[in-house]
């Protein structure tokens, strides 16, 4: 019989990169409550970056956790992996709601995303930008440059629903006063978050969730990584640079950003294979945080893949005990 040769299997980068969200959730948790955001952040970052170096790759992060000179791990520019293939750009959000999980409350998530080098695009030079995210069947229904009632009206027809049946997520900041006051006028239902847009942008593209569209400036990270997400869930974000300030104006206008471009999903994120992965930290309406029992706990991730389109919830149980005798034996 002719023996042929086996196609090398297709690899699902995800699936590996829920192991980094996993520990960094695990670890970051474990300070939920002490009321110490950076405490809350290093952990993660540390878990994040220790165990990414067991995914084979050649990885530069292009979101992390600053420049070099402010970030000794995970910064951008930084080369994660062994140098194998695939060459990937690498998004981080160690804990996005680092607030949160240090004060215990729902809605925080550790999360990456990997694209083929070179196509994920972010504009650094402003920190905010303002974001509207729906799912696949409002994608075509919106445009942040239109108001808000045009949006709100536009979606409402295409899911088929009165505007009234709408519920918008809008994070909760003194900055959102016109906004609030346009959707409420709209007659939509709000929903106020006091921090995390990442899982509130992946809420409003995923059907079912309760949510229905995402609202407002938040953080420019932030909004590629949401981007990676509904790269692979469907839906659609749209972005436009806010400047806080006039120093920004000058570093967006000297790096040439044209600051009335509105940046779509596929320009923020344009790679053809997109992994995304996120694990709960804090329980929120996206997903579970990490559940302690006695020698172990459980953790409740997001696993997905923009080619294939699948979307994976995995509930992973880790055994401290087991765990910790691994680590501790050398490797071969
Ligand atoms: P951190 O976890 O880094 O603090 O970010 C939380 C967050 O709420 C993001 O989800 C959001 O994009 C951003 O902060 C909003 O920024 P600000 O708190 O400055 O309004």
């Amino acid at each position: 019989m002719i023996q042929r040769a086996r196609e090398p299997m297709d690899r699902n980068l995800a699936m590996e990169l829920v192991r980094v969200t996993e520990a960094a959730a695990l670890s970051a948790s474990q300070h939920m409550g002490k009321g110490d955001k950076e405490l809350v952040d290093q952990a993660a970052v540390d878990a994040m970056r220790f165990t990414l170096d067991s995914v084979r790759m050649d990885g530069i992060v292009v979101i992390g956790e600053g420049e070099k000179d402010e970030a000794p791990m995970l910064y951008i520019g930084e080369r994660i992996g062994d140098g194998s293939d695939p060459n990937v750009d690498i998004a981080v959000d160690p804990v996005d709601g680092t607030t949160l999980l240090s004060k215990g409350l729902p809605g925080a998530i550790s999360a990456i995303a990997l694209s083929e080098q070179g196509t994920m695009h972010v504009p650094r030079e402003v920190a905010y930008m303002n974001k509207i995210a729906v799912g696949p069947d409002a994608r075509d229904a919106i445009d942040i440059e239109a108001p808000v009632s045009v949006n709100l009206r536009s979606i409402a027809r295409a899911l088929g629903r009165k505007i009234g049946e709408l519920t918008v997520v809008v994070l909760d900041r003194p900055r959102h006063e016109q906004l609030l006051k346009e959707i409420r006028a709209a007659g939509a239902r709000v929903k106020l978050i006091s921090d995390g847009d990442v899982a509130a942008g992946i809420q409003a593209a995923m059907p079912d969730s309760g949510v229905d569209v995402l609202m407002g400036i938040g953080g420019t990270p932030e909004g590629v990584l949401t981007a990676a997400a509904i790269r692979c869930v469907g839906g659609e974000i749209q972005c436009k640079p806010w400047p806080r300030n006039d120093e920004e104006r000058k570093r967006a206008h000297d790096a040439g950003l044209d600051l009335n471009h509105v940046y779509v999903t596929e320009e923020l994120v344009s790679g053809d294979d997109v992994f995304f992965a996120a694990t709960g930290c804090s329980t929120g309406e996206l997903l579970h945080g990490v559940r302690y029992f006695t020698g172990g706990a459980e953790t409740y991730s997001l696993v997905m893949r923009s080619r294939s389109g699948t979307v994976r919830r995995i509930t992973s149980v880790h055994n401290f005990n087991l765990i910790d005798k691994v680590r501790a034996r050398p490797r071969k």
